[in-house]
């Protein structure tokens, strides 16, 4: 790829929105607002505005390999609370995808050098979840069945954040597991109980009084 045409491309999409919106970038300046903190993988497939159908300014992301919400994790943790606190967004959704890289590679009895403590968060979903995952013995069906476990451990990684279990009592914010099906190009909402998984955790992990 010829990193110029990346400037072409730029500058035609400026022109195109101000040419639909002379006002376009003048808001845009102003400030942002957005409503849903998107947690999602880095996979370059699996781009967060489009396949939502969302405007710059709708959601604030935040991408890692395979979608991590690891509780000391100041990235992701600072994220969380920025979003949470300042931008009150209502919605925070961590999405996984299928034909995760970071999910496979865990699944591998391989030394991956740096990301060893990275994909360690996904073994320990494994370890969780071992009785289950071994029952699949389609390799496939454990993958995706893996994917869909981690969703969830992490949208539990997210309710256990004090500002997180704050803002559910404060305004009913909600946090949601998502997986995208990369063959279908389709979102799936795993439907996580939030309100049982939230009395759950805070049965060990309240914060808030
Ligand atoms: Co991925």
């Amino acid at each position: 790829m010829d990193i110029k045409k990346i400037f072409r491309n730029n500058q035609e999409w400026a022109e195109k929105r101000r040419s639909s919106d002379k006002d376009y970038f003048k808001r845009l300046s102003k400030g942002q607002d957005p409503d849903i903190l998107y947690i999602g993988c880095s996979d370059s497939r699996v781009s967060a505005e489009e396949m939502m159908g969302l405007e710059p300014g709708e959601a604030f992301v935040h991408r890692n390999i395979a979608n991590l919400v690891p509780n000391t994790d100041l990235n992701v943790m600072s994220v969380i609370n920025f979003a949470v606190r300042h931008l009150r967004v209502k919605h925070i959704v961590v999405c996984g995808h299928y034909n995760c890289g970071g999910i496979s590679a865990a699944l591998l009895q391989k030394d991956m050098g740096i990301l060893n403590p990275w994909l360690r968060s996904i073994r320990d979903v494994y370890r969780l979840h071992k009785a289950e995952l071994d029952s699949i013995e389609d390799h496939e069906a454990r993958n995706r069945k893996l994917v869909e476990l981690n969703v969830e451990e992490q949208c539990i990684n997210v309710i256990k954040t004090a500002v997180v279990q704050e803002a559910y009592f404060d305004r009913r914010l909600r946090v949601s597991g998502w997986v995208f099906d990369i063959h279908s190009g389709m979102l799936k909402d795993l439907e996580i109980d939030f309100e049982s998984i939230l009395e759950k955790v805070m049965d060990i992990y309240r914060i808030r009084r």
